[in-house]
């Protein structure tokens, strides 16, 4: 069973990009870590990261085509700006579990609001990489 797990903007800087918030790991690092932890589940990993909006409406729309088991989906700051995904994600059976690396709820004001968290099944927030590998284990449990 597949598990997509898409990353949405800057997310490809991860490791370099304000390692104090986000951690040291890079994407590939986390790719590596879900795929040892999938395969021990027996589960596959679709780990996919686009700067582009439409893209991830596109592969959310995929993964729904694909039967995948679930999404694990942070998109990064258009979680607070796209209604767009908020709609995506209604218009798709596959459950989404919303990601993030940091804890928004404890950052600026402009991170608040989650359009991804008022349609996904869950959220899970501010564990570093844990973040991801907590999300696959609620997963896999789906
Ligand atoms: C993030 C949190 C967002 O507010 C931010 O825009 C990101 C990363 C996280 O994983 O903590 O790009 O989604």
């Amino acid at each position: 069973k597949m598990i997509y797990v898409l990353n949405g903007p800057n997310l490809n800087l991860l490791g370099l990009r304000e390692p104090e918030v986000y951690g040291s790991e890079t994407l590939d690092d986390i790719a590596a870590m879900l795929e040892d932890r999938a395969g021990e589940l027996g589960l596959e990993i679709d780990l996919r990261q686009s700067n582009h909006e439409g893209h991830l409406i596109d592969w959310l729309h995929e993964a729904q085509g694909a039967g995948a088991k679930a999404v694990l989906l942070n998109a990064g700051a258009y979680t607070h700006t796209s209604i767009a995904l908020y709609d995506a994600i209604r218009a798709i059976n596959v459950p989404v579990i919303e990601v993030h690396l940091s804890n928004p709820a404890t950052r600026e004001d402009f991170r608040h609001v989650s359009w991804v968290g008022r349609a996904a099944q869950a959220s899970v927030s501010g564990l570093g990489a844990g973040s991801y590998m907590a999300a696959l284990e609620a997963a896999a449990k789906l």
